[in-house]
């Protein structure tokens, strides 16, 4: 049966850029594993619904909204896979105007079932300016204590997902010019459970 994983990250720690890392790496041993972008997912029911929007707008919108669409998205990305893992790309949290909203909360979880958490993280400083190099993104202010709130708001929602879920919660760096060495880390971690076979 497919495996679920979930990737999750802090806006501009790069999760998008490590995880292309792997799928190079992936296509090179040959190793089953999809990797599906839940943003990406949620856009695609948002137009959908007739609501085309830049993808950094969609957590501006109702909060109720965005936990229903959500729901149809842990329901659409359970499906996906095949007997293959799937690695999915998306966030502890997004901020919406009300404050923290949980990226993977109790419906979204029940939905997804993961086997295993892994929380990318990098410096502070290396996040902030990260976020001020895609100029074409609109990620929010990035200042160091922003950032560090942002961080440790992950680990604590990845902690409480670690609790419903029974799941590891395996916490990566992707440091400075090392995107390949973080994409490897998750290679070992899923090889050495046998998940990309
Ligand atoms: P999402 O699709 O996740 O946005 P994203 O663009 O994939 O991710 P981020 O903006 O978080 O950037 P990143 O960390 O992937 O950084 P990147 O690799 O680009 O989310 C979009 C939207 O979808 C969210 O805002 C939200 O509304 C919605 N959404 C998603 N999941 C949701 C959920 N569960 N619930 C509700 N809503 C949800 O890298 C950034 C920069 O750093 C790049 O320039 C890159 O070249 C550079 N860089 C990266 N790594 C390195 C390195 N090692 N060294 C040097 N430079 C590096």
């Amino acid at each position: 049966m497919s495996k679920r994983v979930v990737v999750a990250g802090i806006p501009g720690v790069g999760k998008t850029t490590v995880l292309k890392e792997l799928q190079k790496l992936l296509g090179e041993s040959g190793a089953s594993v999809e990797i599906v972008n839940f943003g990406t997912v949620m856009k695609g029911l948002f137009e959908g619904a007739g609501q085309s929007m830049q993808r950094d707008e969609m957590r501006g919108r109702a909060v109720d909204l965005q936990r229903e669409v959500q729901g149809k998205a842990a329901a659409i990305i359970a499906e996906r896979g095949g007997h293959a893992t799937v690695l999915v790309d998306t966030h502890m949290f997004v901020e919406t105007k009300d404050g923290f909203l949980a990226g993977t909360p109790s419906h979204v979880l029940a939905g997804l079932k993961p086997s295993l958490f892994i929380l990318l993280e990098a410096n502070p400083e290396e996040i902030s300016k990260r976020r001020l190099v895609d100029k074409d993104r609109l990620r929010g202010p990035g200042g160091h204590g922003k950032v560090m709130e942002e961080l440790s708001w992950s680990r604590a929602t990845a902690a409480a997902c670690g609790v419903l879920t029974g799941a590891p919660v395996k916490i990566i760096t992707n440091e400075s010019g090392r995107q390949r060495e973080a994409a490897e880390a998750i290679l070992r971690l899923l090889s050495s459970r046998d998940w990309c076979n």
